[in-house]
């Protein structure tokens, strides 16, 4: 099974503002987001990000058709780590899977390898203060370009490939 892992962010790396808010984010970029979970089928997104989400208001989360499936280690209803969401993916018979979370939860992905590959919009801000893409962590995890996409006049869409 393919996983994708998926995420917005700013110029300078930031996925989120200090409160967690996205409001830096193209009014567009959520219906590409979504279009892209609801055509793989599957989303996997950390507890905390769903949340998030649902407190955005219900026209967001209703535009989620896309299986959703939670991580969290203290939630007992949540998958308890990031490869047994992967795991309940694939048992489901999804063949992709998009993948998407804050800092904490972007770092234990490279660390431990889990995306085949990666989207990321880039919005052409720089954020002052905010959440990092990626938390600091150990790894070093070489990328192939694929592709880009050009969302609207200053909103850029990158595809890599992790290589293993
Ligand atoms: N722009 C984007 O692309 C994008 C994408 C996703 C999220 N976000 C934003 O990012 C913010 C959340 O980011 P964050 O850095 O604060 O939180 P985060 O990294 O998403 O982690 C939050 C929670 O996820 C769970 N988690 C993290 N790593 C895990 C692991 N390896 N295994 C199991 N569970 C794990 C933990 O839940 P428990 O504490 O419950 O165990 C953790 O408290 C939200 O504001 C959201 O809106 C932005």
């Amino acid at each position: 099974m393919k996983v994708i892992l998926h995420n917005s962010i700013s110029l300078n790396g930031k996925i989120a503002g200090k409160d967690g808010n996205e409001d830096f984010l193209s009014e567009q970029l959520w219906d590409d987001v979504c279009s892209i979970m609801n055509r793989k089928g599957c989303i996997i997104w950390s507890k905390k990000t769903f949340e998030a989400v649902k407190s955005w208001g219900d026209d967001y989360l209703d535009k989620v058709k896309a299986k959703i499936i939670l991580v969290s280690r203290k939630n007992k209803n949540c998958c308890g780590s990031i490869e047994e969401a992967i795991s309940e993916a694939r048992k489901l018979g999804f063949k992709e899977v998009i993948i998407s979370g804050g800092s904490n939860f972007n770092k234990s992905i490279w660390e431990k390898k889990l995306a085949d590959e990666l989207i990321l919009n880039i919005e052409p801000v720089m954020l002052g203060e905010g959440i990092s893409w990626v938390e600091e962590g150990n790894f070093r995890v070489k990328l192939e370009f694929q592709k880009m996409k050009k969302l609207n006049a200053n909103l850029i869409q990158l595809y890599y490939k992790v290589m293993k």
